[in-house]
């Protein structure tokens, strides 16, 4: 058959935000594990959307294995942030990151497009999405695309809509 065009995602976000479980949700059903576990290190998962074969990086959130991120950056074509949108306390840490990610020599200078997930929309203490963005201050990003859904990891909600946007951006 007709081979799908392969792009390297990273998958990146603090521990605890739900990169992993949107991951597995984006595989076929088949493919999908019950059991999620805090990621170790990281792991390459693959799935796919309609044209595209993405090969995802995906990294562990832990403060000790965050200085792993930048070693895969250079091979990066697009970039998956997930954010927990409960933990506001954490909130500013994730800022943090994702502005060392972007002043990062590797990042700085490339228009990779950036998927923000606002995860965990299901739970009460949920900022939206708009809230998201504005504590992030993702609209400071002027020289790459970047696209923020809410999500709900678990019902796998609002997925589809980000990997359609990631698609439509990677070229
Ligand atoms: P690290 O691998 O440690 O960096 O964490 P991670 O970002 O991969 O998070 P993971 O996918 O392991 O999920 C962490 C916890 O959050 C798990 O208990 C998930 O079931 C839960 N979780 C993930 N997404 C959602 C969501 O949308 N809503 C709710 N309520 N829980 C979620
Ligand atoms: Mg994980």
């Amino acid at each position: 058959g007709l081979k799908k065009k392969e792009v390297h995602v990273l998958c990146l976000g603090l521990d605890n935000s739900g990169k992993t479980t949107i991951i597995n949700k984006l595989k076929p059903s088949n493919a999908q594990v019950q059991d999620i576990v805090p990621t170790i290190g990281f792991s390459i998962e693959k799935f796919k959307s309609s044209s595209l074969s993405f090969t995802v990086f995906d990294m562990s959130g832990q403060g000790r294995y965050r200085n792993l991120w930048e070693h895969y950056y250079k091979d990066g074509q697009a970039i998956i942030f997930v954010v927990d949108s409960s933990d506001k306390l954490r909130m500013v840490v994730a800022k943090e990151e994702l502005d060392t990610l972007l002043n990062h020599p590797d990042i700085k200078h490339r228009r990779i497009p950036i998927l923000f997930f606002a995860n965990k929309m299901d739970l009460r203490d949920a900022v939206t999405s708009v809230k998201v963005s504005q504590l992030l201050c993702l609209e400071n990003i002027k020289d790459k695309p970047w696209h923020i859904c809410a999500s709900d990891a678990l019902k796998g909600e609002g997925l589809q809509e980000g990997v359609d946007w990631l698609q439509e951006k990677t070229v």
